[in-house]
């Protein structure tokens, strides 16, 4: 069983993240996970800090001589700012005055349902554990969750389809994903030049105005075989499990597979993808004319490219400040501003991406895991021969 946990604030000394369940035997390749942590701090859009931090994977446990043990995997993910905040945030009681506090919650943050529930007076606390800087650390371990997928063919890769109100209109097929992810220099991670240079302009839009931008990514797992999830409970459904590992991240507000929310508002004949069969290409014979379905039937994958979307809300710290209350006075004031991104879109897409790879793993873990990677893809090739003489 796959089991992860996330710890550490913003501000604190680290981020930590726990990975328990991964075969021995599966190689790890540090420059991968590091890839992995730059691409999430890439992106037209984003604050100050992502200038002044270059996240980097250090492994505690579960990994020597360069492949995992079998034993849980804890990754550490130092935060460079840790020294202009050691006063602010210490272990200890110190010094009161050189404390930090979040004077008025921000509307669209943790901070003032946080502040109410933990019984904070101000949220200082609230919005260093609620801030997606954890995500880092799901990006760490989602990595090796991509390195054990990639052992079986499986491969998770995101792209940006809309930036504000400017979305590229058609669907973007593998190659051209897998492309994007070549290039050092991130824009806005869209397919579609054109339409990237459309989404830059409404990233300057709101640079000018001090307001902020939510969009749409989508994830895309490639060469995932059909039988992965299953309707037998709820649970159990792979696109309940994917729904919940994406909404599970800071800002999303909607999670779509395939061409779900189109699909509510068209007829069954548009929607449903049409069954063929043919010569031999992936796992099966089997073949559709699209995938509306997004890869997922059933709550079972189908052996067609998993397409799971996120909607992401607009950045809420805005430098032009919406109203709120002071926490002390009661007084009407505007929110508190800190240093932040007006436009994540590209970097919410990477995050997915670990949770979609820890979420296929699970499954993929679930069905096929042996102890070691050598059982586990005994295992898994004796399941595509079986697919083959079906
Ligand atoms: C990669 C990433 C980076 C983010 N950076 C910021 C930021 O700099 N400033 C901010 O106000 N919100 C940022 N957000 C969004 C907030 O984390 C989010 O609005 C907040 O957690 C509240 O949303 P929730 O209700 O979904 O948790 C970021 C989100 C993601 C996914």
């Amino acid at each position: 069983m796959l089991r992860y946990f996330t710890a550490g604030e913003s501000h604190g000394e680290a981020l930590v993240a726990f990975l328990s369940g991964i075969p021995a035997g599966l190689e790890i390749d540090q420059a991968f996970l590091d890839r992995e942590l730059w691409r999430r701090q890439q992106g037209y859009g984003r604050g100050g800090r992502m200038k002044i931090e270059t996240d980097s994977a250090h492994i505690f446990s579960g990994v020597r001589h360069g492949k995992t043990i079998g034993s849980p995997i804890s990754i550490e993910i130092a935060n460079k700012d840790w020294n202009n905040w050691q006063e602010a945030l210490p272990i200890g009681a110190g010094d009161e005055a050189k404390h930090k506090r979040v004077a008025s919650p921000r509307p669209g943050h943790a901070d003032l349902a946080g502040a109410l529930k933990y019984n904070f007076p101000e949220a200082r606390y609230v919005l260093e554990r609620a801030s997606a800087r954890e995500s880092a650390a799901r990006v760490a371990i989602g990595a090796v969750a991509k390195l054990f997928l990639r052992e079986l063919g499986i491969e998770v890769l995101s792209h940006v389809i809309t930036v504000g109100t400017v979305s590229v209109g058609n669907v973007i097929g593998w190659d051209r994903i897998r492309a994007l992810h070549q290039k050092d220099e991130v824009l806005l991670n869209c397919a579609d030049a054109e339409t990237e240079l459309r989404m830059k302009e409404e990233v300057d839009k709101v640079l000018r105005t001090g307001d902020s931008l939510g969009g749409v990514f989508e994830v895309v797992g490639h060469n995932v075989p059909p039988g992965l999830g299953t309707y037998a409970q709820w649970d159990e459904r792979l696109d309940a499990l994917l729904a919940a590992a994406v909404m599970s991240l800071q800002a999303v507000k909607a999670v779509e597979i395939g061409s779900g929310v189109a699909a509510a508002f068209a007829a069954g004949s548009t929607v449903h993808d049409e069954i063929e069969y043919a010569a031999q290409s992936g796992f099966t014979a089997f073949s559709r004319a699209h995938n509306n379905a997004g890869g997922i039937e059933g709550g079972i994958s189908n052996g067609e490219e998993i397409r799971v979307r996120g909607y992401l809300k607009p950045i809420s710290t805005l430098r032009r400040p919406l109203q709120s209350v002071d926490f002390s006075t009661r007084e009407p004031v505007k929110a508190a501003y800190e240093r932040s991104d007006v436009c994540v879109v590209p970097a919410a897409g990477v995050a997915a991406e670990a949770m979609v790879a820890l979420t296929l793993a699970r499954c993929a873990l679930e069905k096929f895991g042996g102890d070691s990677m050598t059982e586990t893809i005994r295992n898994f090739q004796g399941y595509c021969q079986q697919l083959k003489n079906y």
